[in-house]
Order: C-alpha cells, then structure tokens, then sequence
C-alpha cells in the first residue's frame, strides 16, 4: 500500500505451536535491481520469483515510463524489454515510487546521467526520508535534483548532458546510495569509483556482473573499492530471484518465541551482506538448524529448521554487524523481549530513517506492551522478560512501515494479551502474503 488506502487494524493473540513449511516471497532489493538491470540492457531479461509486493510493483510501472516493456506472464514471472545503457526516454508524468526508499533512489541513480528530467514523489512516508544522500553524489556527475526543504519529495531529478565519472566515499553505510551512484555510473565514460567502509548488501554489484559490466571490488585499508567501468552494454539474464531473508526473519522469530513451534523455511540467504540476523540469533541461543546448503539465484541460501527456544539470552550485537542486518532490528527487539536480560543495539541511528523513525516506533511499542526499553540516537536497548513474559494488551502504531506492523503482530503471537497494530495494511509493501502464511502455520492473526 501506498498509504492512500484504508488503514486496516490487525490484531494477534498468543498462539499455539507454529508447525509447517514458511514459503516466503522473492528478495526485495533482487526483485527490484532485476527490473532496473533488465530495463538497462537491450533485449528481453527474464525474471522468476519476483516479489510482487507493492514496492516492487511501483518500480516496474516506473520502468514503463521510462520507456522499458514490462510484462507479467504469471505469479512472480516477468520480462523486462530494455532499452540499453543511456536509452531512457523522459516519463510523461510524475513517478510515484509509493512506500519504497529503494525504488525511487535507485531509480534517481539510473536516469541521472541521461539528458532527461523526472519528478518524483512518493507516499507520506517516503516524503518525509532524506534523498540528499543520493542526490548529493549524483550531482558530481553533473546532475541537478530540485526538492523540498531538507531534499524531500517530492523532487525533480535534471540528468547530466554531458556526465563525468565519480569517485564516492559513502559517508553512510547504505546500499541505496552506493547502488545509485554504481547505476548513474554505468553511463558516464570511464571508471566510477565508490569506496564504502562497511560492507552494505552486494546485490547490486553481483548482479552488474551477471549483466556483463566490468566491475572490480578491491579490499584496502579504507574498505571496498569498487570500480566500475562507465558504458558497457548490459546483456540480457534469466534472473531467479532467491526468497527474501529479511521476510523470512517473521516467522523464523514468531516460532523462536511461540511455544511448542517447529517449522522449516526452505532457501534463507546466507549471503553475508544480508545474515546478520541470524547470526545474532544463534549467539542468543536460537535453536535454528542451517539444512541444505547450496546456491540459488546467484545467492547461498539454506534451509532453516527453527524450534521453539524457551532459554534466550540477551546480548550486545556488534555495531559492525548493523549494515548485514539493518532492516532486522525491528524483529530482534522482540525477541530480546523474550529472552532473559538486556540486549543491546548499538550503532543504528540509520534506523531513524526508514520507512518510519524504527527506534521510536519500536520503543514506544514496546513500552506500550510492558517491555523497558532504553534508547538513544543511536542505541536501543531492550530489557527482556523471558519465554512469555510479556505482558501485551496495546494497540502499536505502525506509521506506514510493514516492518513494524510484522513485529508487533509476531510479538502477540507469543504475548500474555493480544497486540493489536492501528494498520496493517504497510505489509502489502513487501510480503503481501503475510497474513495467509502465519495463519497457515498455526499463528491467531485477525483483521480488526
Ligand atoms: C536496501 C538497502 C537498505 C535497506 C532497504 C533495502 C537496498 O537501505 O534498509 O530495505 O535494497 O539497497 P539503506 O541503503 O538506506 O541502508
């Protein structure tokens, strides 16, 4: 949803054992890079499992305007017709990237070097998130971005005539940024450099390869070089885009704090950009089973056996483990709800600027439903009550992010009284089956 929608309540109540198989939806950040590659390469690109959440959806009608052919033929399976490195032709009317942070910066990044102007808007959400992280370095390409106060949405991007390559140290660790200046870079001549302290999510960069750029990652002393050599043509792929680990941590939590669960959920990444969580889970004392471990999609995934874990613990997780596990803190603060002593998140002020600021949400969810929570900028800590212990019984605002509409809903599938969220409708963005795959596997889930 876009938040032009109704708001739709959901309610959960704790919850007997969750048993079955959890078949998540497509990879968010694949699902959106296939369509955007696919649209930058000449001819048609082939797309298995893509995530047909709104987000992604709002970046394919993106990529039509920009003059690709996007087609569905079934449930996940798409093609892009593309019109090549440089080819974008300029959109008639304004793009509205709807709830999606990724959708519209890496799309500011693909036509800002082309002589075309976009203006881009997006939902309440999306127009209250800094954009001047994207803009700022595309304007050393020679791009020029006109926006609200504060490089809000809604913005109008000015593409260079006449592009220069870049050399970009991140001065945040973030995907979106370091993805956008890789895709403005793909069209001005010679080597764009972008040098990144912290290693972010690599989706981008493995799929450059598979497209057929020139692309040379570099270990140094001042992080991750990666070099990129302006101009290629981008050959067509066949994309099978692996299922979504950050979707995949919902249920995976919901049956660590449910008593008596024991599920499976086939094919979680494992790729090390993205797994952060479920290392973190393990140090707590998660009982989780890696199965299976092979490459799908371009990713090494695994399957996960996750059994009910009665005896958590609280930990610090390393503030350089943030950038692998980002958009997971929502998630690990329940479960450090349940488990016993504090858990401590140190290093994620970045979480101020999702889809909604995730450490007040969180933590005024939280309290909310009887949890003690700290928090600081940059800093949530979480004082555990054990297996249970949590009390419940409030209404959680959600603020047009599904992340926090799917915690607190985990959260009362486990909870003494239910945990009802103001709106639920935000989880469309990223996995529109949520409500029908908890339920099958056991979890008290209710529209309100
Ligand atoms: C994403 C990068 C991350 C993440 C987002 C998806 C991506 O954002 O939170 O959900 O696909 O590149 P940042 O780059 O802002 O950290």
């Amino acid at each position: 949803m876009s938040g032009h929608g109704q708001a739709q309540p959901m309610i959960a109540s704790k919850s007997g054992p969750l048993s079955g198989t959890a078949s998540v939806p497509g990879d968010k950040s694949i699902s959106h890079r296939a369509l955007i590659f696919g649209a930058m390469a000449v001819g048609e690109t082939r797309i298995s499992g893509l995530l047909e959440g709104q987000d992604v959806l709002d970046t394919a009608k993106a990529m039509q305007a920009f003059g690709a052919t996007v087609t569905r033929h079934g449930l996940g399976d798409w093609t892009v017709n593309g019109v090549g490195v440089g080819g974008f032709q300029e959109p008639a009317d304004v793009i509205d990237c709807g709830n999606s942070g990724t959708g519209v910066r890496l799309i500011m990044g693909t036509m800002a070097t082309t002589p075309i102007t976009a203006t881009f808007t997006g939902d309440a959400s999306l127009r209250k998130r800094p954009m001047g992280r994207v803009t700022d370095p595309l304007s050393l390409f020679g791009t020029r971005a006109y926006g609200r106060k504060g490089g809000r949405l809604p913005m109008t991007v000015v593409g260079a005539a006449a592009p220069v390559p870049v050399r970009y140290a991140l001065p945040v660790a973030s995907a979106q940024v370091k993805s956008a200046v890789l895709l403005a870079g793909l069209n001005a001549p010679g080597e764009t450099v972008v040098i990144e302290k912290e290693p972010t999510r690599d989706h981008s960069e493995r799929m450059l390869l598979g497209f057929g750029a020139t692309l040379n990652v570099e270990k140094t002393a001042e992080g991750h070089v990666i070099t990129l050599l302006g101009r290629p043509e981008l050959r067509p792929q066949t994309v099978a885009v692996p299922r979504d680990p950050s979707s995949a941590a919902f249920p995976v939590c919901a049956a660590l704090i449910v008593e008596g669960s024991d599920i499976l959920v086939p094919g979680v990444s494992q790729n090390l950009t993205r797994n952060g969580l479920y290392l973190t889970l393990v140090e707590m004392g998660a009982d989780i089973a890696f199965l299976n471990p092979r490459e799908e999609g371009g990713e090494p995934v695994a399957d996960l056996r996750v059994r009910f874990s009665g005896n958590m613990k609280g930990i610090e997780v390393p503030p350089e483990r943030a950038p692998s596990m980002i958009d997971e803190y929502p998630i690990l603060s329940v479960v450090a709800s349940f488990a016993v002593g504090k858990t401590v998140m140190r290093g994620v002020k970045e979480l101020r600027v999702k889809e909604s600021d995730r450490i007040d949400a969180m933590a005024r969810g939280l309290e909310a439903c009887g949890v003690r929570v700290e928090e600081d900028e940059d800093t949530l800590i979480v004082h555990g009550m054990g297996a249970g212990g949590m009390p419940g019984g409030a209404t959680c605002a959600t603020h047009l992010d599904h992340r926090i509409a799917m915690s607190f809903l985990v959260a009362g599938m486990a909870a003494k009284a239910d945990i009802a969220v103001d709106d639920a409708s935000p989880i469309l963005t990223s996995f529109p089956i949520f409500e029908g795959l908890m339920t099958g596997l056991g979890a008290s889930l209710r529209r309100g």
